[in-house]
């Protein structure tokens, strides 16, 4: 946090099946691995384009109920947040704890879209259209912020509820920051 880098708009994929667009890939997946993160965006690597990965296929043991989501490669995200089934109108805002790669030792209460369609294409120019709740739909909308130059403190509406990893949960290891 504090890198201009992270504060750009992201270029769109133009070019896809590329090698070098497999091997970003395969760098991106290596960093989220071996930081133990739940996703990363390419601007986080300082790559100035419009692409994320995130999921391990794992259930995440802060959200037990949540099946697991999988590992995907997104290019060109495009979110629509959508209502809950039966509402009659408006987007059910759910709140819960975040943390970032770039934004290291820090959680927070960050509101994100109960419920949204998410959009785009895989490495192979291949599209991707998936509709997606709970910690899946946050995930993606923390790592489509990145590519739009919005870093999590900067949805945090109450800051009573923003603080340092450790203090917040002590013994908590700080794993599954996105
Ligand atoms: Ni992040």
């Amino acid at each position: 946090m504090g890198d201009a880098r992270l504060l750009r708009t992201a270029k769109p994929v133009t070019e896809f099946d590329t090698d070098a667009l497999h091997l970003l890939v395969l760098d991106m997946l290596d960093t989220m691995r071996a930081a133990d993160g739940a996703g990363l965006a390419a601007p986080q690597i300082g790559v100035d384009l419009q692409l994320v990965v995130f999921g391990s296929g794992e259930r995440i043991a802060r959200y037990p109920d949540a099946p697991p989501v999988p590992r995907t490669i997104l290019l060109n995200p495009v979110i629509t947040p959508l209502a809950e089934p039966g509402a009659e109108s408006g987007f059910l805002e759910i709140e819960d704890w975040e943390g970032c790669l770039s934004v290291p030792g820090l959680r927070a209460v960050v509101p994100r879209f109960a419920r949204i369609r998410y959009t785009g294409s895989d490495p192979y120019g291949d599209p991707i259209d998936r509709t997606v709740d709970g910690f899946h739909a946050r995930v993606v909308q923390h790592e489509c912020d990145h590519l739009i130059g919005m870093l999590y403190p900067m949805r945090v509406r109450d800051f009573k509820r923003f603080g340092f990893t450790d203090v917040l949960f002590p013994g908590l290891d700080a794993s599954h920051d996105e």
